[in-house]
């Protein structure tokens, strides 16, 4: 019988799927992440992969794994894949978009408010003991009524958060991408900006692009100076497209106002790093799509893909057509 390994435990139905189509399954579910050695050796004996967590797909997996006659990502990202070499060996792979907008959406919205607000550091007060007698000129966070959001990369994700910050707080929305997005301009009054117009406008600055060469460590100093002081930076997409450091200084100096991140660079955090400690920063464990519903949906992607790939049928989602 050909088998699929996937990476992780993933819905049942999803599984389902792929054992009704007559494949066997081998799952994965050890606390840690595979090592790029042990996930080769994992995937012999397999005609496809469906690939949860960050294993890197690269030239060295690809030369090593010609076995397999497809590869399933349960991610919308697909930093960890070297496509242009996928290409070159004829292995398709696919990813997951769409289904996870909303929920990724509303993990930047939830980074927004939560920081505008300085919730999470609030929270810590409470636990610490230091809520002691009411003063009116402390905890004193932002609104974001009638401010300013901008977006970077305006797609499927970003779109879905400009429609609520426009709804909720009816928010102008600006933004920057690598092509105008008229529908967005038209649903939203959105207007398109250069990514200097963005960083100097923005009263909140969203991340909603891929992790490319181009993109990444684009918010350093340089950057990060030219916002407003009352800024506050979200970034749900990839930790490598702000430079850690960088940001932590702009945060001690208060050249911007606070930061909201649900992506660190490396992940996982370490817990005793500073950042986790500081007021105006609420930070999550990468969880913009991790929803009952969306997780559901993306497993069963994941799974109709590689059922496409293994016989030998276009995948729906293909990164690599
Ligand atoms: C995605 O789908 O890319 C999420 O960030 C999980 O990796």
């Amino acid at each position: 019988m050909e088998k699929v390994l996937v990476t992780r435990r993933i819905s049942e139905n999803a599984l389902e799927l792929i054992r009704n189509e007559g494949y066997g399954l081998s799952i994965y579910t050890e606390n840690k992440d595979l090592t790029p050695a042990e996930l080769i050796k994992m995937c012999e004996g397999h005609v496809g992969l469906l690939s949860v967590g960050p294993n890197k797909i690269d030239e060295h997996f690809l030369s090593s794994c010609k076995h397999l006659k497809g590869i399933a990502l349960m991610s919308v990202g697909y930093d960890k894949v070297d496509v242009n070499a996928a290409t070159k060996h004829g292995m398709p792979i696919s990813n997951t978009p769409d289904v996870l907008s909303e929920a990724t959406a509303d993990t930047a919205f939830l980074l927004m408010l939560s920081v505008a607000r300085k919730a999470f550091y609030m929270h810590k007060t409470i636990e610490r003991g230091e809520w002691g007698f009411f003063d009116p000129m402390k905890n004193l966070g932002q609104e974001l009524y009638g401010k300013t959001l901008g977006v970077l990369g305006l797609g499927r994700i970003g779109l879905e958060l400009a429609k609520k910050a426009k709804a909720a707080y009816g928010m102008k929305v600006i933004y920057h991408n690598r092509s105008k997005n008229k529908n967005a301009e038209e649903l939203l009054n959105a207007t398109y900006v250069s990514f200097d117009d963005l960083l100097k406008r923005s009263d909140v600055l969203s991340v909603h692009v891929n992790l490319t060469e181009e993109t990444k460590g684009m918010f350093n100093l340089t950057a990060f100076e030219k916002m407003k002081p009352n800024a506050i930076f979200i970034n749900t997409a990839r930790g490598a497209i702000h430079n850690e450091k960088d940001l932590m200084t702009v945060l001690q100096n208060k050249t911007i106002w606070g930061a909201g991140l649900d992506v660190t660079n490396p992940e996982p955090m370490d817990r005793n790093n500073p950042l986790l400690n500081m007021e105006n920063v609420c930070i999550l464990p990468h969880i913009g799509s991790a929803t009952e519903e969306t997780r559901e949906k993306m497993a069963i992607m994941a799974a109709q893909n590689i059922i496409k790939a293994l016989k030998g049928e276009q995948m729906p989602q293909v990164i690599n057509p």
